[in-house]
């Protein structure tokens, strides 16, 4: 029977398969990672060491330069948090506190239960709805720090938010 972590590590060749085999692919490797697995596991990172002759610490600095990628599993949901110049004068910074509060962690992290990533962005194109949030890419027009309870609570399942 193959395991999960066989067939991670068979995903893993399959894309390195994809790109000519040097450094100058690590990037593009790890972007493939990332998109396939949704962050890039120590397993995974390990791999590419075996593989690409690339230490981890290699990796692991390369990868930290860029906000892009991340080293845990992305939560169920993401919530981002324009403070744009139209989302900040109308109030962006007043809703990301309350966001921040009411899951329980800062902008870039996700929290503890894994249902919510939050991210701080900026402009997202709607500005004329501003202050805006967006939900695994549903937008939340005019939204105020009152809304943020009601917001959460609809991706939230059991949990109480409010
Ligand atoms: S500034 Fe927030 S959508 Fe443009």
């Amino acid at each position: 029977m193959t395991s999960s972590r066989d067939k991670g590590l068979s995903r893993i060749a399959d894309i390195l398969a994809k790109h000519p085999a040097n450094r100058g692919s690590l990037i593009p490797v790890l972007q493939d990672i990332q998109q396939d697995f949704g962050y890039l596991s120590e397993e995974a990172v390990a791999e590419l060491e075996r593989r690409m002759g690339i230490s981890a610490n290699e990796i692991y600095g390369v990868a930290t330069f860029y906000t892009q990628f991340r080293f845990s599993p992305p939560g169920e949901h993401t919530i981002l948090s324009c403070q744009g110049t139209a989302c900040h004068v109308r109030g962006g910074r007043q809703i990301l506190t309350e966001l921040e509060q009411r899951l329980g962690v800062t902008a870039g992290r996700t929290t503890a239960d894994g249902k919510f990533d939050l991210e701080r962005v900026a402009c997202i194109g709607c500005c004329a709805l501003a202050p805006v949030v967006a939900v695994d890419g549903k937008v939340h027009a005019q939204v105020t720090a009152k809304k943020i309870p009601s917001i959460i609570s609809r991706y939230a399942g059991e949990g109480n938010f409010s």
